[in-house]
């Protein structure tokens, strides 16, 4: 080895360190901005989505069932019929938050507000996901029974 290596080495470790630092910086302020926002860059995803996809009603399957429920019963649907229920910049209540009362968008391709504010830089946003992305919601035997189309359906494009 040269006698530069570990030097190199070095400073390499460093601007690894610092990339890490700030993806995570980004990735902290990186917010949720519900399905509508994406409309209006890509609306014939949201057009599809609206018409065919379940969870662009989602939030009415917990509502319907909202009577029978105490408040706290009905924070345990949030996780998975909502977008970014717990998460920096998610779902806080049908009042506070109605952009993202369903499952939106970006329950599959992640929070979009860097994306959405950048003009769309496709380096911010979630395109290839894994169908083990999908068990949060999903039991995992109804996500076995998933293939490529189906992740598409899920979305409706
Ligand atoms: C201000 C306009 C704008 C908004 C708002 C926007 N996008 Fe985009 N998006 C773009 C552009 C431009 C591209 C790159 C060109 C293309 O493929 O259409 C893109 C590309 C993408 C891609 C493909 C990425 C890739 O790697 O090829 C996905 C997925 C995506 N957007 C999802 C979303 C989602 C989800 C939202 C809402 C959270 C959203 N976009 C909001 C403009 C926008
Ligand atoms: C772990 C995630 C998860 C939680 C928590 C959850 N759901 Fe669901 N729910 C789903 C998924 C996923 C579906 C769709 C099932 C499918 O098609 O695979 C669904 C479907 C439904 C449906 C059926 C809708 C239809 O059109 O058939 C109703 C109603 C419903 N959920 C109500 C609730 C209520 C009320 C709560 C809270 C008490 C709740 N869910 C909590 C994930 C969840
Ligand atoms: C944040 C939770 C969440 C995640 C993550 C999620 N889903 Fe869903 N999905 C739902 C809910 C909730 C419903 C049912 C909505 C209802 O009927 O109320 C649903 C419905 C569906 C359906 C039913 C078909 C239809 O008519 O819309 C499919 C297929 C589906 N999802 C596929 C996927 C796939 C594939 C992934 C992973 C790429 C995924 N989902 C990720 C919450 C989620
Ligand atoms: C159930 C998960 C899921 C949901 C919900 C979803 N998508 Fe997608 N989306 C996908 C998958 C899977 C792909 C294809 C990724 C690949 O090419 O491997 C994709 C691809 C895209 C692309 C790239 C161009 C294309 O059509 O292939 C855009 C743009 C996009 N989605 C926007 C949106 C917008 C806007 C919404 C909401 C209106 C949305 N998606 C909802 C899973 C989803």
């Amino acid at each position: 080895m040269p006698k530069r290596g570990p030097a190199i080495l070095v400073s390499m470790v460093c601007a690894l360190t610092a990339l890490l630092v700030l993806t995570s910086l980004a990735a902290a302020e990186n917010k949720y901005i519900g399905s509508k926002a994406c409309g209006d860059c890509h609306p014939d995803e949201f057009a599809t989505y609206s018409k065919y996809a379940k969870k662009a009603h989602s939030s009415n399957s917990i509502k319907i069932m909202a009577g029978g429920l105490t408040e706290d019963e009905l924070k345990t649907c949030y996780g998975c019929h909502t977008t970014g229920y717990g998460k920096p910049g998610g779902f806080v209540s049908f009042e506070k938050t109605p952009e993202l009362a369903n499952a939106g968008c970006e329950v599959c391709h992640g929070p979009g507000s860097a994306h959405a504010d950048s003009g769309g830089d496709v380096k911010s946003i979630v395109l290839k996901m894994k169908i083990s992305d999908c068990e949060a919601c999903h039991s995992a035997d109804r996500v076995k029974s998933f293939n490529f189309k189906p992740m598409l359906f899920g979305g409706a494009h």
